[in-house]
């Protein structure tokens, strides 16, 4: 999740792009970078860390004539956040400059390919290979179009890239494979743009690239070939957005676009990590330990806040069943605060969207002073918790900008599967167990787009609940956590109270909050507690509360015992988190649109 800009005109492209960067800032803001050809043919790059105000300082006073150039803002994915690691990235000649937001997953095998050929990386990130593996092909009379469809062609992962050359200044290249590329068309000058409040302000005539397609830009034509040369005809669409709209990509909320974008996060923590013939995961953070540790761990802590603590419960589920390890949960902030016992046969992991949520921070000192070894699982590139972990692995979920967690958490569950998977691998998981769970793991991105294509029940479901100031959660063993984080987004986002429970613990004390002005939200898929939960929603029902389930598609049986039921596909009883959340998330969100809730700035919270 980054941005890219290019520009090619008769007008001054510097101010152009650097007013394009700070439109896309919400895309990614670690670090920002500018790549000009000028009139005499000079190629310009300045890279600077931090937010794009840096930028715009260092370039202060410098007088650029040029009316051709690209411009990127970061979120790091590989490579902390540095001038150097910062976008665009250059060859060795010096000639070309490459802009791009994705992942390349076999980044490294093709480093070391171009180092043996003698090609000279200087930073840490994927997209330095892509540029050297240009420049391999730009050879003799080769034009830069076709150099780039060779070198893509060697890529494994995800790109929407923006290229310019020197030796070629009339013209920018871009293509994308599940990173979005726009090209923007005006009057002898044509925009390009990862998305479209960028250049929404200069033009409303877009052409939209699809996967696999390489577009040549002019500045009064555009030509769009696909991977084997093949020309591509495509419409010029009108579009009619304001640029806030834009920015949100059409939704009306962060907090939606970020639920709609579930399905591309957890395939990005996934990515590069499965390796299915073998039924295991690639993990490199645990390159510090040996086997021998990993075979005798005692004891794993796992360290959170908030959301995050609801993804390390379901954590705890994984890891004791997959790997046999005990597990403890804990608050970071009581954590802490106490005397905790940790020795060396003690693994601490640590969790965190932000990377510097600062009970967790502290946690993870406290634990490393006491000799423990802290594994990070944080979306933040380069944040404080990453860097000061020992070891670790990141979600790639992108930015996210509404205050209520949603793809973080989808993403650290991803995480701990994989971690789950790694860990019991190296004790008693099975060849066959690992096949299976990697296999049901890559269903789960289509599984969350089929529930997402079918909000109109959630909808209407929050019409019936969003007047009542109180409600219950209820779940059982991987879905306990999930009823307290549906109560907690419910909470941060509409100020409903909401509590979340174990489905059992009900009769100790809960139930007697129950009558008929109290909406009880049950998850039920059809696990190992499903007959279980079955019975307490009869007890729930027996006493007038209003009862709402999530359940599994097809189970006509539970719909007999609710009165209303959201249905999610079917998963393996350990990955049903990923999919009992989702309605969850939404039924949050449209209860606080309809009681006029601020949803991406929650009242105190930040
Ligand atoms: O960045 P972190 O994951 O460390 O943040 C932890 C919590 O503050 C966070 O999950 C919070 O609970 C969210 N607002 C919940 O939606």
């Amino acid at each position: 999740m980054c941005g890219i800009i290019g520009y090619i005109g008769d007008k001054q492209a510097k101010p152009l792009i650097m007013d394009g960067l700070k439109r896309l800032e919400y895309r990614g803001y670690d670090s920002s970078g500018i790549a000009l050809i000028t009139e005499a043919g000079e190629l310009i790059l300045e890279k600077k860390m931090g937010k794009i105000e840096m930028l715009e300082n260092h370039l202060k006073g410098m007088e650029i004539n040029s009316t051709f150039g690209v411009g990127h803002t970061r979120w790091a994915t590989h490579g902390k956040p540095t001038d150097i690691n910062a976008h665009p990235h250059m060859d060795c000649k010096h000639e070309i400059v490459v802009a791009h937001n994705g992942i390349i997953e076999n980044f490294k095998v093709l480093k070391d390919i171009l180092i043996k050929k003698g090609h000279k990386f200087i930073s840490d990130t994927d997209t330095e290979v892509l540029v050297h593996l240009i420049e391999e092909f730009y050879k003799d009379k080769i034009e830069i179009e076709v150099a780039v469809r060779y070198a893509l062609q060697e890529i494994e992962g995800t790109f929407g890239i923006v290229v310019i050359s020197k030796r070629e200044p009339d013209k920018i290249i871009c293509a994308r494979n599940s990173s979005p590329i726009v090209i923007g068309v005006g009057e002898g000058e044509n925009f390009i743009a990862s998305d479209t409040p960028a250049i929404l302000g200069h033009t409303k005539r877009m052409v939209y690239l699809d996967d696999d397609e390489i577009a040549i830009i002019k500045k009064d034509s555009f030509r769009i070939i696909n991977m084997k040369n093949v020309p591509i005809t495509k419409e010029v669409q009108e579009i009619e957005w304001s640029i806030e709209q834009a920015e949100k990509g059409g939704y009306p909320h962060f907090m939606l676009k970020e639920i709609f974008e579930q399905p591309d996060a957890i395939h990005n923590t996934m990515l590069g990590h499965l390796m299915e013939d073998i039924g295991d995961t690639r993990l490199g953070g645990f390159r510090i330990f040996s086997d021998d540790e990993l075979r005798d761990l005692e004891r794993i802590i796992i360290i959170a806040c908030g959301t995050s603590w609801h993804a390390a419960l379901i954590g705890k589920y994984l890891i004791e069943q997959f790997a046999r390890i005990p597990v403890d949960v804990d608050y970071a902030s009581e954590f802490r605060y106490r005397n905790p016992v940790i020795n060396k046969r003690t693994l601490i992991f640590v969790i965190s969207q932000s990377g510097e949520t600062l009970d967790t921070l502290a946690a993870m000192r406290e634990a490393q002073n006491r000799g423990g070894k802290a594994f990070g699982i944080v979306n933040v590139v380069g944040s404080t918790i990453a860097r000061e972990s020992d070891c670790g692995v990141y979600t790639h979920a992108g930015p996210e900008i509404g205050v209520a967690s949603t793809k973080a958490f989808t993403s650290q569950l991803t995480a701990l599967i994989l971690i789950a998977i790694f860990l019991g691998r190296k004790r008693n998981l099975s060849l066959s167990q690992g096949k299976r769970y990697i296999n049901e793991l890559k269903l789960i991105p289509d599984k969350i787009n089929k529930i997402l294509e079918n909000t109109d029940s959630i909808k209407q479901l929050a019409k019936k609940f969003f007047e009542h100031n109180n409600s219950l959660y209820l779940g059982r063993g991987y879905n306990f956590p999930i009823a307290l984080e549906g109560a907690l987004k419910l909470k941060e986002i509409s100020y409903i109270h909401a509590e979340g429970y174990p489905a059992a613990e009900m009769k100790h004390g809960p139930i007697a909050l129950i009558d008929k002005n109290m909406p009880v939200v049950f998850i039920a898929p059809k696990d190992s507690a499903y007959e279980k939960i079955v019975g307490n929603i009869n007890e729930v029902m027996a006493r007038d509360g209003i009862v709402m389930a999530v359940s599994n598609e097809g189970d006509e049986e539970i719909a007999k015992h609710c009165d209303e039921v959201l249905f999610i596909p079917e998963t393996i009883e350990e990955f049903t988190p990923l999919l009992t959340v989702i309605p969850l998330q939404l039924l949050a969100y449209y209860i606080a649109v309809l009681r006029d809730c601020d949803v991406d700035k929650p009242r105190n919270l930040a």
